[in-house]
Order: C-alpha cells, then structure tokens, then sequence
C-alpha cells in the first residue's frame, strides 16, 4: 500500500466517449500496479493550492497506469507533459478472485465500471437505461461502440461480453438476482436506493455500491468520507475500504448524502 505522495506527469490524455458521456483519459508515469475498483488520489498544478481527488484507475500501460476524469475535475484540463502528484492505488478490490462478477450500471455511472470490462472482469453487464433509446438492445455494434468496448477489449471476456438491457431498475434488480455471482453497482444514488430496496437482505453482501467520489485525504486520516455505522462504532471509511462498498453495510436513510450523484 502506497501512502507516500509520488511526483510523477501526464504521459497523454486521449478524449474518450463512455455511454453518450465525455471523459478524458490520462496516461500517468509510475510504476503503478492495481486492481479493478481501485483508485489513484492525484492533484493538478492547475492553481495554487488544488485539492487532490480520486480517480479510477483504467489500464497498465508500458509507462504506468490511466485513470479517468470528466469534466468538471482538475485533471481534465491537463495536458501531456503536466506535472502531478499522487498517492496510491487505493482503496479495496471488489470482484472476487477467481471469478467473474455481474456488472450493473446507468448510463451516467457506467465509467465507473468501465475498468472491469477494460480488463475482461464482466460475465454479464446489466445496463439500466430508463431514457430508452440511447443504443440498440439488439445491435451488438452499436451496444459495443456505446460502452467503448474494443475488439480486443471484447475478446477478452470469456465468452464475449453479455449485456442486458432493463429499462427500469426492478428489471435490473430482478436481472441481477438471477446470478449467483457477486454483483458491482454503479448508480445514482435514487437509482441505488430503488435497486437496494428490490434485494433481499441475506443477498445484500454480495451485492458491492460505488459509493462516493467525495475524498479528501485519501488514506483515512481526515474523517471526510465515512459512512454512518450500524454498530455504532467509529465509522466505516470509504476511502480505505470502498470506494464499493456492500448493501449490507449501506444505511441509505443516514448515509444519503455521502452518496454522489453523476448527473
Ligand atoms: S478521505 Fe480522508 S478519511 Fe477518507
């Protein structure tokens, strides 16, 4: 585990459309190993004084690793060649090893996935697309175009990749309980709320909530990012055992807020 603040600068930054939706993805130097689900805190020389963030790490590249940003963060003003520091990779792993986990995603929170198909992590993607229209269920081509899913990308999926669309979150609840594989959720947080509501509580724990993007020291010692505990103990930290945490540990009357929304 890296704690230490690591100098370091963007290799490249490539324009990337996931799900209808804007990204950029940069190329970070380091040595810079991870699983998907984790995180690099990273900040910008954009101004003085720039708060660091999370962002999901993406791929290994030769020279290091990618993450994700979107618009609205500092990353995404940087060029190649801009200086950065991070610390990381952080956060916990949520996939189980040895097997192969069920993603479910909206459009809006679908990036946050986007890693495990990178890396061939996905038996089954459940894609909740209450807007309709946004690609054709049936056309495989423009699914995959819509997801950003490469031929290689692809062929790393035994079997090839699966997705099903459900237009509404019952469906994909319903969908989801189908499989006795773990499932990883990205949604907003009304959406996660509904989702929850429709799963059993002895199922809860295998079902794993992109919980929040809402870090600021990244490594426990802030108490900025700590979800409300049932036991009434100390506090469960996102950054350190998120960023996907279970339902079963998920008390959405009190931890609402802590929940980010992606539109
Ligand atoms: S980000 Fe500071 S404690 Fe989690």
């Amino acid at each position: 585990m890296k704690n230490f603040v690591t100098e370091s600068r963007v290799l490249s930054r490539t324009e990337i459309s996931l799900a209808g939706r804007s990204y950029a993805e940069f190329e970070i130097a380091g040595d810079i190993a991870f699983e998907p689900g984790q995180y690099l805190m990273l900040r910008t020389n954009t101004h003085k004084n720039t708060w660091p963030c999370p962002y999901p790490l993406v791929r290994t590249t030769e020279r290091g690793a990618s993450v994700l940003a979107e618009g609205r963060q500092e990353l995404y003003k940087c060029r190649a060649g801009d200086a950065v520091q991070y610390w990381g990779p952080r956060g916990t792993a949520p996939a189980e090893k040895g097997s192969m986990p069920i993603l479910a995603a909206e459009p809006a929170a679908y990036f946050l996935l986007y890693p495990f198909l990178t890396a061939g992590l996905c038996k089954k993607l459940i894609l909740l697309d209450t807007g309709g229209g946004a690609f054709t269920p049936g056309d495989q081509n423009s699914v995959m175009r819509f997801l950003n899913l490469s031929g290689p990308e692809q062929g790393k999926i035994s079997g090839g990749p699966s997705v099903e669309y459900c237009p509404d979150i019952i469906q994909a609840a319903e969908a989801a309980l189908k499989e006795p594989d773990r499932v990883i959720l990205a949604l907003n947080p009304q959406n996660a709320e509904a989702f929850a509501g429709h799963i059993p509580d002895e199922k809860k724990d295998s079902f794993f909530l992109y919980i929040s993007n809402k870090k600021a020291c990244g490594i426990d010692g802030c108490k900025g990012c700590y979800l409300h505990d049932r036991d009434g103990g100390m506090g469960i930290n996102v950054c350190c055992k998120g960023p996907f945490m279970p339902l079963s540990v998920i008390d959405f009357e009190k931890d609402r807020k802590s929940l980010e929304e992606y539109i």
